[in-house]
This record gives structure tokens, C-alpha cells and sequence, in this order.
């Protein structure tokens, strides 16, 4: 209806216009330029309610949809040999676009308040040598500084877009590289957030290279 109105209306203005140039109402070019306005805020269509814990979403959401770009180049051992795992098919390209696509849009989900952890979970928070922050931890420093974690949301998303690109392109040598920065978007938020101390990062390296290459011989 609206929709309708605006439409006949330019119609009108449009007949209007061919004899009198300036006989329609509508922005004329100012002559003394306005102050710079900020951009109006885009209203969202709806409320967003979170369902689950970040812990959550983190585990059911955005690493499954990491493991769609980073099994997607690699090396593996086959028959003792090294053997270079690209993407190959149409199928397998989709599959990437689809973990990119759920990344860049999934974690604006962490823009929504929601719980750490599920109620009752304090994480590897306690004992001497906690490796992780406990959730009221988690949640006191974002609020001291949502501008630092609304830029580790906007990095990954922008490994994301990255991904999309190279989807496009089907360019796997760029494929490699964003496999690495995707990890780094990760972890340079879960440091900030998740198991800032240094040690704790020293092991989760540790056990990272063990995974990737078997336990170190001593
Ligand atoms: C904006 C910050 C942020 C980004 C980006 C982020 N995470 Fe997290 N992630 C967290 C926080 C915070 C936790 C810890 C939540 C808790 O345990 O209270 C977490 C926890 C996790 C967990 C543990 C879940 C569990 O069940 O214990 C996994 C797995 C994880 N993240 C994977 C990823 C992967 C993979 C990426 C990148 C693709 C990623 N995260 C990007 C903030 C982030």
C-alpha cells in the first residue's frame, strides 16, 4: 500500500517535473552543505533472543562451521607418504562456502548477550593455576570493553568474507592463508578472553603440536 502510494506520487512528480523543473516537493541540492549527521542505526526486524551458553555456540555452532575451511587444506599421511589434501570437487568448494557463510554470519550471534557457560559450569576456573577464566571473569572484562570484543567478532567475520572470496575464485594457494588466519581469529580472542595467562597458552600450543605431530619423543 505504501509502497503503492510512493510509487504514483513520483509518477505524479515525474509529469510535473517535464513542465516546471522545480514544481515538486523532494530534496533539492542544498546550498550550504549540512553538518556531517552520524548514519542512522539500521533497526533490526525483530528481537533476538539467545538460546544457548557462547560456551555452546562455540561447540555446536562456530567450530564445526571452522572445520569446513580448515579440513579443507592440509597435510596428511598416507602410506607414510605426505600427501596435500586440496578441495577438488564442486561439492567440496560448497562445503567451504558453507562453513564461511556460517562463520561471517554466525558470530554476530556473540553480539547478543547471553551466558558464558551453561548455569553451574565454571570452567578450568579453580585451583592453584586456573587455565581458564571463570564465566563471571569472561563477562567483566567484555564489559569493561565491548569495543575490544565487538573486534574480535568483526576479525573472524572478516575471515569469513575472506573465505567467500576465494570461494568464488576457487583459488586454493589463498585457501592456505586464510586456514591461518582463521586460527588466528580464533585464538586472538579466546587469549583475550578464555585462557589469558601465558601458560595456559604455552600448553594449548603444546597440545595443538602433539596433536598435529604425535607426543614429542623424550
Ligand atoms: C569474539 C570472541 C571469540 C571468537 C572470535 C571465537 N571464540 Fe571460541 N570461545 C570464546 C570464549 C569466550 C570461549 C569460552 C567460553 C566459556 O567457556 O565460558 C570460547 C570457547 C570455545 C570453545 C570451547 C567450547 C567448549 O565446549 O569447551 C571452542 C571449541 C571454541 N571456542 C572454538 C572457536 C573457534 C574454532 C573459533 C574460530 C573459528 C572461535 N572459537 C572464535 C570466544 C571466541
Amino acid at each position: 500500500m505504501t509502497r503503492l502510494r510512493i510509487r504514483a506520487s513520483a509518477a505524479t512528480c515525474a509529469l510535473v517535473l517535464g513542465a516546471a523543473l522545480y514544481g515538486c516537493s523532494g530534496p533539492k541540492p542544498a546550498a550550504v552543505a549540512p553538518a556531517a549527521q552520524p548514519e542512522p542505526r539500521q533497526a533490526l526486524w525483530g528481537d533476538m533472543k539467545p538460546v544457548v551458553s557462547v560456551k555452546e555456540l562455540m561447540r555446536d555452532l562456530i567450530d564445526p562451521a571452522s572445520d569446513y575451511v580448515f579440513d579443507a587444506v592440509g597435510t596428511v599421511i598416507d602410506k607414510k607418504r605426505h600427501v596435500e589434501r586440496i578441495p577438488k570437487t564442486d561439492a567440496d568448494w560448497d562445503r567451504i562456502r558453507m562453513g564461511a557463510v556460517t562463520l561471517a554470519e554466525g558470530v554476530y550471534l556473540l553480539k547478543i548477550p547471553r551466558p558464558f557457560a551453561p548455569p553451574g559450569d565454571e570452567n578450568n576456573s579453580t585451583g592453584p593455576e586456573p587455565e581458564e577464566l571463570s564465566p563471571a571473569q569472561i563477562k567483566a572484562k567484555l564489559e569493561k570493553d565491548p569495543v575490544l570484543w565487538n573486534a574480535k567478532i568483526e576479525a573472524l567475520r572478516n575471515v569469513g568474507l575472506e573465505v567467500l572470496e576465494i570461494v568464488k575464485k576457487k583459488d586454493t594457494k589463498e585457501l592456505w592463508e586464510a586456514s591461518y588466519n582463521l586460527d588466528q581469529a580464533c585464538e586472538s580472542c579466546h587469549v583475550q578472553y578464555w585462557y589469558p595467562g601465558d601458560k595456559a597458552l604455552l600448553e594449548k600450543v603444546d597440545r595443538e603440536l602433539e596433536r598435529l605431530y604425535g607426543k614429542p619423543i623424550k
